[in-house]
């Protein structure tokens, strides 16, 4: 069989009914981004692109609170610039920037809202771990028209019209989602696309793996001690069988693992991070990867209700996070319900 690029799969969504050419050129934009991110963070120390971004005396930070790394200054300006004069756009949000940034006046302003978490995992840039994009892709909302009010922005996750995540890694990966299953693309270093490898990806229903920061466990709330309580008591335990654990501190990582061989990942609320509401943030990882993992047959929680169902009420709002194998998620659903 002929391999599939991504501009042949994107035109034939189009034809098929899915997504409009606007929708189709913002994600070809989006793509040939990341390709320039994943050019970036290969050269590591060769570009000197590794350790935190503004001067030895002050550290920059971002909106967060957190330290930004070079590398999330440099993929945030990437995505940004690629994004300005498409005339797909009305605006973008990002976890680096406090505020929406509007389409230049130069240019048309189009109808799409793009959100993104231009570099995912930074904690890992400096290690040569797995890093990642992650992006959420929304209508603006109809009969808006001229500057693009925040408010705008704060739509629930089922309004996604698409969703996806590239990880740098050994290879490059776009995961990608327009409403009907969820895409695998490798990226051809040589060839500099991405081809389609992996159709209709399905997450096993059960599995056996779970991934979540350990060292938060005195911290986590009630229901959430109970259940990692009962995985680790393994076969001995009320879940009758052993489970294995993995942390990669990347979320992109950490959801790719569960797409290709089932898990269940969790970032829950605990006493640290308790008044912020979460970990991870609700507009440009929880929501899109959620979309990413139901498209995928998975199931996406904050252990009270649907991720993708959650009124947003800020750019930069947390949540809880519980995603993955479906009957898995269920499980740890059920210790929140019986709280
Ligand atoms: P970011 O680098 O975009 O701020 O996101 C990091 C997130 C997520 O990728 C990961 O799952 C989690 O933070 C890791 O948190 P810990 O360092 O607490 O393990
Ligand atoms: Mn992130
Ligand atoms: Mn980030």
């Amino acid at each position: 069989m002929k391999p599939v690029s991504l501009t042949q799969y994107l035109t034939e969504e189009r034809r098929a009914g899915y997504g409009d050419t606007d929708l189709i050129q913002l994600l070809e934009i989006v793509a040939r981004a990341c390709k320039r991110i994943a050019v970036a963070t290969g050269k590591g120390a060769l570009g000197g692109v590794l350790g935190e971004a503004g001067t030895a005396d002050s550290i920059s930070m971002n909106i967060q609170g957190e330290a930004q790394k070079k590398l999330d200054v440099i993929s945030n300006e990437i995505l940004l610039d690629a994004n300005a004069w498409g005339g797909h756009l009305a605006a973008c949000a990002s976890e680096e920037m406090e505020h929406p940034q509007q389409i230049p006046d130069a240019y048309p302003r189009g109808g799409y809202l793009l959100l993104f978490d231009p570099l995912d995992g930074s904690s890992n840039i400096d290690v040569n771990i797995s890093v990642g994009t992650i992006f959420s892709v929304l209508k603006r909302p109809g009969g808006h028209r001229g500057k693009v009010d925040t408010s705008e922005f704060l739509q629930p996750g089922t309004n996604q019209v698409a969703a996806g995540y590239v990880v740098y890694g050994s290879c490059t990966l776009l995961v990608l989602t327009l409403g009907h299953g969820t895409h695998v693309f490798t990226l051809d270093r040589e060839a500099g696309s991405f081809i389609l490898t992996r159709r209709d990806v399905q997450i096993p229903e059960d599995t056996s793996e779970f991934a979540i920061n350990m060292s938060n466990q005195r911290f986590w709330e009630a229901p959430m001690q109970r259940y990692i309580g009962d995985l680790l008591a393994g076969k001995e335990g009320p879940r009758g069988r052993d489970f294995n654990m993995r942390w990669v501190a990347s979320m992109v990582a950490d959801v790719h693992r569960i797409l290709t061989r089932g898990g269940i990942f969790s970032y829950p609320l605990d006493s640290k991070i308790k008044a912020k509401g979460g970990k991870l943030r609700l507009m440009y990882e929880a929501n899109p990867m959620s979309f990413i993992v139901e498209q995928a047959g998975g199931a996406a929680s904050t252990g009270r209700g649907r991720i993708m169902e959650v009124q947003p009420e800020g750019l930069h709002q947390r949540v809880p996070v519980i995603l993955g194998s479906k009957n898995e998620v269920k499980a740890a659903v059920q210790y929140h319900t019986d709280a």
